[in-house]
């Protein structure tokens, strides 16, 4: 763990409220690895609900592999997850997978019905919701992100950043508690990055937002956890992260030429 901790900024959760994401020392290795280098080797980590957090690291450092334990894609060899309280476990996932949005990287491998609104509504028509509060959820989804013009066109006929928010509109419908989202901003253009960052940072929810673009998370986050190897290496304010040389370097990540943030207050 590096100099940076979060102590002093303390959970900001109220009496008896549980954290909105729990880690506590989960290991995880993909089977036919070797289970000396886990993906994930010990990892502890809690989310205040409301909280926005950016987890950072260099390639291979297991956030992804984190990210597909929030909603028990992928379930920890040992240790314990837990959303809102509520341990990730077989019997829960359909309520855990209700609280927890999480938006790959690719978002074709979320879109796959003939038309947005039918990608969109999936999720809520799959919960057994009357055809109405799909349609008012779908609605109220793609607004949110800017995207009710495109309701009846083709997923694929959008371009990158299109498909991104819509990705992320065919999650919210699901109106969940937790947005995970895996490197939201890698392939877009300036104006689609934008844009997407000025919708996500509308949004009333818990945010885990995973990336290599530090503007970006500084945009749009107050904390950072830096993972590298598997393991949690720093955890606490993102602008006193991002002022840490030494560490910024030690994990690889890089801040783009000449930039300049406001000082610390
Ligand atoms: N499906 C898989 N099967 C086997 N090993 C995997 C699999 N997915 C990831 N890994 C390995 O697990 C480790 C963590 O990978 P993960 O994808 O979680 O890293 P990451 O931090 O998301 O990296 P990136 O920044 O490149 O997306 C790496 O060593 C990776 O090679
Ligand atoms: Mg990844």
């Amino acid at each position: 763990m590096s100099g940076v901790s979060t102590n002093g900024s303390g959970p900001r959760h109220g009496p008896g409220e549980p954290p909105a994401i729990l880690l506590q020392d989960v290991r995880f290795a993909y089977p036919g690895t070797r289970m000396a280098a886990p993906a994930l080797d010990g990892v502890s980590l809690a989310v205040d609900p409301g909280e926005r957090v950016a987890l950072l690291g260099p390639n291979g450092a297991g956030k992804s592999t984190l990210c597909l334990h929030l909603n028990g894609v992928l379930r920890p060899q040992a240790g314990r997850v837990e959303i809102g309280g509520l341990p990730v476990r077989g019997r829960d996932l359909s309520e855990i997978r209700r609280r927890v949005g999480l938006v790959f990287q690719d978002p074709d491998d979320m879109l796959f019905m003939p038309t947005v609104a039918e990608d969109v509504g999936f999720g809520p028509a799959n919960l057994g919701l009357p055809a109405d509060e799909v349609e008012r959820r779908t609605l109220a989804a793609l607004a949110t992100m800017g995207m009710e013009s495109a309701a009846q066109r083709a997923p694929h006929h959008l371009s990158l950043g299109q498909r991104k928010r819509v990705a992320t509109a065919a999650v919210l419908s699901m109106d969940p508690q937790v947005l995970v989202l895996d490197e939201p901003s890698s392939n877009l253009d300036p104006r689609a990055r934008r844009e997407l960052a000025e919708r996500l940072a509308e949004l009333d929810l818990t945010l885990l937002l995973v990336t290599h673009d530090l503007p970006y998370a500084l945009q749009l986050c107050e904390r950072a956890v830096v993972m590298d190897a598997g393991q949690v290496v720093a955890d606490g304010p993102l602008r006193a992260i991002l002022a840490d040389e030494v560490l910024l370097a030690a994990h690889d990540l890089e801040l783009p030429y000449g930039f300049a943030f406001p000082a610390l207050d």
